[in-house]
């Protein structure tokens, strides 16, 4: 369930930043601030700031900070949702989820609910009694027993067109929330027949237990089409239902896995033989919803797929939305003409658990395709390959995973680890927004003295930004389209200057107040935000008088800053390099140190303009 981003900035807009601390801390006012002793560590002297013009708080002991979302998240300990939820509720602002149902159409839907329930009934019934002798015989020559019957409550549609609807009329059901459901069809001479006939009927239910629709198959192999399913509707659709979740949930949960599998009939035969963490996406590619959805229960998929299916090649081009929800996702592909159905009569519950434990990563499985057309032979291919892993892997979100992947692919297919993570670095800047960034690369990691312990930001790289956030607009979009990002270290600075990139881009401007709604639920950024305009700064508190100082010192402070911050970086793989020439004698890296020296004067002597800053590519290391 999602929040529209307008809603999160209506309520942080409405939301009083004084209001709701002042629940928590006694605050003063002290010039533009209010102040008060911090909530989140004890101490004697107030150091916790408040800020209501920007709407954010900062305390200067501990390091907290951020927006009235963060102030909530922290003290209560709770999510972002659930604080702009208890914002929204103070504040009296009306929350509809997107896509969620409105309040005016919660009683048609539950209408809609019940006709599936009672639809789904009248289906299981027919099935058990005289008139459901062919689909008895169907799910016999399917081996579906009794128990599967009633587990997944299968039923039959006669062959009649009006058999359900004579029954709905019956228990008093509306035509119009019966056609609503698309359980009748209405025709333009107003007369309304069953849709479902004929046919083995499969409800497909939520964990909350409502019927949302259902798939229905013909008996015969030569009918089109082989399955009928519920049109969209408010309670049936399409992207958000995993056919058998309901009875799969509790297995995806114990076993802390789900196999996804693509046919009604693949998640029967496997949960009645035993595998019952089974669901089926119904012939779609693997949509974000289902795999939210899923993440709820595990965050390890495997999929069970025939072999060259078209399913499977539909999941390939899914696979960004598993990396970004962080699930780790396995494949398994079973012979040429098998499907898990057919798989799992032939081997049993044995075979199937035997090969999942030979599912492959999605990494190998889609860099073994690649070596299989022999793509890993030649240069080019082998560049191909690279940007198809490296633009996988930087979708993850979790620094470690990449890691592992980046060792991982290295290592399999013979490629430099160094190769693989410039690619990732400049994949990830290019990316933009990211929670976390790439690891250090390998030249950093060499010389662990210069990495700087977590929460400590190299001052000049902070001042930096702190300059540009609060310089006039012109001025902003101006640095912004020279800045180079690879001259900044750190990783939360490079990902606040990928945001403000971010919405100049899209906005045409930086507005703080905005900024916010490009950081979403960010703690981190959070943080960095509070903590650039809180701080105080000693030129800004001029520049806020325009009279005194003229455009050009701001051009100039900001230009000054960035020689700064461009000059410690250079400085620091001279560094690098010299310790590298003492060890190895190559003259290229000589050379390279002789005109990193040369470029280090450039910058500290010779540059007027954000222009003329050396062009050096940072990741030429
Ligand atoms: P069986 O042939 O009964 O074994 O069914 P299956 O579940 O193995 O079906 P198959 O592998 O042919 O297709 C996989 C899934 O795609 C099915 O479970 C359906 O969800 C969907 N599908 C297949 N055929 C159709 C069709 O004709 N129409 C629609 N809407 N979906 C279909
Ligand atoms: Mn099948």
């Amino acid at each position: 369930m999602r929040i529209p981003e307008h809603k999160i900035d209506e309520i942080r807009a409405a939301a009083d930043i004084l209001d709701v601390v002042s629940g928590f801390v006694r605050l003063k006012k002290a010039g533009r601030n209010y102040t008060g002793l911090c909530p989140f560590h004890r101490e004697k002297t107030p150091s916790f700031n408040v800020n209501p013009e920007r709407g954010i708080f900062k305390c200067f002991g501990c390091g907290k900070g951020g927006n009235v979302f963060t102030f909530l998240m922290e003290i209560e300990h709770i999510s972002f949702l659930d604080a702009v939820d208890m914002l929204a509720e103070r504040y009296g602002i009306a929350l509809e989820r997107q896509g969620g149902p409105s309040k005016e159409t919660r009683e048609e839907i539950e209408a809609m609910y019940e006709a599936n329930r009672l639809a789904a009934r009248f289906f299981y019934d027919t099935l058990q009694g005289e008139r459901g002798k062919k689909g008895r015989e169907y799910f016999a020559s399917r081996d579906w027993n009794a128990n599967t019957q009633r587990v997944f409550g299968l039923g039959f549609a006669q062959d009649d067109w009006h058999a359900f609807l004579h029954f709905a009329r019956e228990k008093g059901l509306s035509e119009d929330v019966l056609e609503a459901t698309g359980l009748i069809i209405r025709k333009e001479t107003g007369n309304t027949y069953d849709r479902f006939r004929n046919r083995v009927v499969f409800p497909i239910i939520s964990v909350g237990k409502k019927v949302l629709g259902f798939g229905a198959r013909a008996l015969g192999a030569d009918e089109h089409p082989k399955y009928l399913n519920s049109p969209e509707s408010p309670v049936y659709n399409k992207s958000r239902i995993l056919y058998g979740l309901a009875q799969a949930h509790p297995a995806i949960r114990e076993k802390d896995a789900v196999i996804l599998v693509e046919g009604y009939a693949d998640v029967l035969s496997l949960y009645q033989a035993g595998v019952q963490n089974v669901v089926a996406t119904s012939g779609t590619a693997l949509t974000p919803e289902q795999v939210r959805l899923l993440a709820r229960y595990t965050h390890n998929l495997f999929f069970l797929y025939d072999a060259d299916s078209a399913g499977l090649n539909a999941m390939l081009r899914g696979i960004d939305v598993i990396l970004e929800e962080d699930c780790d996702s396995r494949i398994v592909q079973l012979p040429a003409g098998e499907d898990p159905d057919s798989f799992v009569r032939r081997h049993g519950a044995e075979g199937v658990r035997t090969t999942l434990e030979q599912a492959v990563s999605f990494v190998d499985f889609i860099t073994d395709r690649f070596r299989d057309e022999g793509q890993l032979e030649t240069p080019e291919g082998k560049t191909q390959v690279i940007h198809r892993i490296v633009d996988l892997v930087a979708r993850m979100d979790d620094p470690i995973r990449r890691e592992f992947y980046i060792h991982h692919v290295a290592e399999k297919y013979g490629i430099y680890e160094t190769v693989l993570y410039r690619e990732l670095d400049r994949e990830l800047k290019s990316r933009g927004r990211k929670r976390e960034a790439a690891p250090p690369p390998e030249v950093y990691r060499e010389h662990p003295a210069e990495i700087l312990s977590e929460g400590e930001m190299p001052k000049e790289e902070k001042r930096f930004c702190q300059l540009l956030l609060l310089a006039p607009s012109a001025l902003q979009s101006e640095v912004l389209s020279h800045i180079r990002i690879g001259y900044f270290h750190d990783t939360r600075m490079q990902q606040f200057l990928h945001v403000l990139l971010e919405q100049q881009e899209h906005e045409g401007a930086i507005d703080i107040d905005a900024l916010w709604g490009y950081v979403d639920d960010d703690v981190a950024m959070h943080n960095l935000l509070a903590d650039m305009l809180m701080e105080p700064l000693r030129p800004i508190s001029d520049w806020s008088q325009k009279q005194t100082v003229t455009p050009t010192d701001e051009r100039r402070v900001l230009l000054d800053a960035y020689k700064n911050v461009v000059g410690r970086t250079l400085e620091h793989h001279a560094n690098t390099l010299q310790q590298r020439t003492r060890k190895a004698d190559d003259p290229e890296l000589l050379q390279r140190f002789v005109e990193l020296q040369r470029l280090i004067k450039i910058n500290w002597a010779g540059i007027r303009a954000f222009e003329d800053i050396p062009e050096f590519d940072t990741e030429e290391l």
